[in-house]
Formats: structure tokens, sequence, C-alpha cells
């Protein structure tokens, strides 16, 4: 059902398919620790039993109607600092996916999706250091295709925003396309300034009043800059200015 990319240069030249498993993050930590992988090799699954989310969450996605999948990165041409340049990038490789379908596609900090508000991407990035430099990069990318229904209504998929069911494998094809593109970005090492610009031209909340909660507090404010280490920076409503933000430290209120 997922083939290998024949016109990629990285990301998707080699897929694992695996008809279920606990999580593929877990499963590409596996392959890696076996040293059996290329860059840009795939571990996708229709239907994922254990899927983890940020923060500790998990992950639900109905079987056979979702990508569910994990990339293995070895950005070892990137200094530690700028690993958050990563995010940004897978971030901005689905958005540029999604744009072909829809607009008002938003990246909400550190690295969700959303369309109209609502998520219709998580990403988990596990990434494994060696000195002062990246070993390997785990991208896990839950992304909704087909799914109707959702238990909360903050989510959203491609079948909802579009009307249409779509083929996964050609859908998986296309995002393979799109997120080696942007990979090939920043492995060139001197689009560093305008990834970061595109990032904070499509974050969620910049130039944009949201509301979210920050040590038991709810606050209204707007969002004024993410730093290379990825730390976020508000503007609260009342003019006081948050800085230096851990993505622990606040969570976004979405109504
Ligand atoms: C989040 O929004 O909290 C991140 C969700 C990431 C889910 C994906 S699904 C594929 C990969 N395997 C996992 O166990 N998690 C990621």
């Amino acid at each position: 059902m997922y083939n290998s990319i024949q016109d990629t240069l990285i990301i998707g030249k080699k897929v694992i398919y695996l008809p279920s498993c606990h999580s593929t993050n877990d499963i590409a930590a596996e392959i890696v620790h076996a040293g059996l992988f290329t860059e840009g090799t795939v571990v996708i699954t229709d239907h994922q039993l254990s899927g983890r989310g940020q923060r500790g969450t998990s992950w639900f996605a109905n079987p056979g109607q979702n990508l569910t999948f994990s990339i293995v990165l070895t950005p070892a041409f990137l200094p530690i600092q700028n690993q958050f340049l990563i995010s940004q990038t897978v971030a901005l490789g689905i958005k540029a996916y999604l744009e072909k379908y829809i607009s008002g596609v938003q990246i909400k900090w550190p690295n969700d999706i959303l369309v109209g508000g609502k998520k219709i991407c998580g990403i988990l990035i596990e990434n494994a250091i060696q000195g002062s430099k990246l070993n390997t990069s785990i991208v896990g990318i839950g992304l909704n295709i087909n799914q109707m229904n959702f238990e909360n209504d903050l989510a959203t998929s491609l079948f909802i925003e579009t009307g249409g069911e779509l083929s996964l494998g050609d859908e998986f094809a296309a995002l393979m396309r799109c997120l080696d593109a942007a990979y090939l970005q920043l492995r060139g090492g001197n689009r560093f300034t305008e990834i970061r610009r595109a990032y904070m031209g499509s974050l969620y909340g910049y130039a944009q009043e949201v509301k979210f909660s920050y040590k038991d507090r709810v606050y209204t404010g707007t969002v004024t800059g993410v730093d290379e280490l990825g730390q976020l920076s508000v503007r609260l409503s009342n003019g006081e200015e948050l800085t230096d933000l851990g993505i622990k430290e606040i969570s976004w209120i979405r109504s």
C-alpha cells in the first residue's frame, strides 16, 4: 500500500510498512539502535496501538484512515543549538503539502498543524545527541486524512476540510515529496533565516490575539518571537512580555 518513493532524494526512499505496531517512533528507534537504516527511512503503520504524543500524551487515530509514520534523519550537519530548525522545517513541509488542498494552515508552537484553528496534524520529534552534534532525529507524524469523527471538536482532517475521501498511498507520496523538499533546504545550510522567517509568518498567535495558560492563570496575548532554541516570547494584553518559554510552561486555550 505504501511504496518507496522514487523521486525524492532522501525522505521516503526506503519505506517499512507494518500493518500494526505499538508506536512507529519506537520501531524507528529500534531500527536506529540496530544500525539498520539509511537516512530518510520511513516506518509507517495502518494501526498504531500506543501512539505517543508531546508532553507524555497519547496519540489516537482510527486504523486505516490516517497517515501515521516516523522518519529517521541524521542531521549531523546541525549544531545542537539549532535543533529546533528540524521542527520548523518539518512543520513547513507539512504546511506546504496541506496548502495543495486548503488555505488557512497555521503552525501552533512548537509544531502542531492547524486548519481553521483545529488540529489536523501532530508531530513528535525525538533527537539523539552525540557530543555537540545531532546524531539522529526521529520525526513522528500523525496526519488526519480520512477520519470523519473525533472525540473533541478541536480536531479536523482533510476529509472534513475538503469533503472527499483521499487515497492514503497517494497522499503519503505527495507528503514525502514536500518533506523531502523542505529537508533539502535545511541541509543546504544557507537558508536558516528563511526557514525561521517562514515559520514565524505561519505561526498561530503571531500578530493575532490568542489565549493560553501560564503558571495556572489564563492570559490573552500575541506571540512576538521564537528564538533559535525554540523558546517562545509573548506579549500579554497588559503589555508585559514573557520570554524564554519552554513547551511545558504554557498551554494554548483554543475554543
Ligand atoms: C502530538 O501532537 O502530541 C504529537 C503526536 C505525534 C503522533 C505521531 S503518530 C506517528 C508517531 N508515532 C508515535 O508514537 N507518535 C508519532
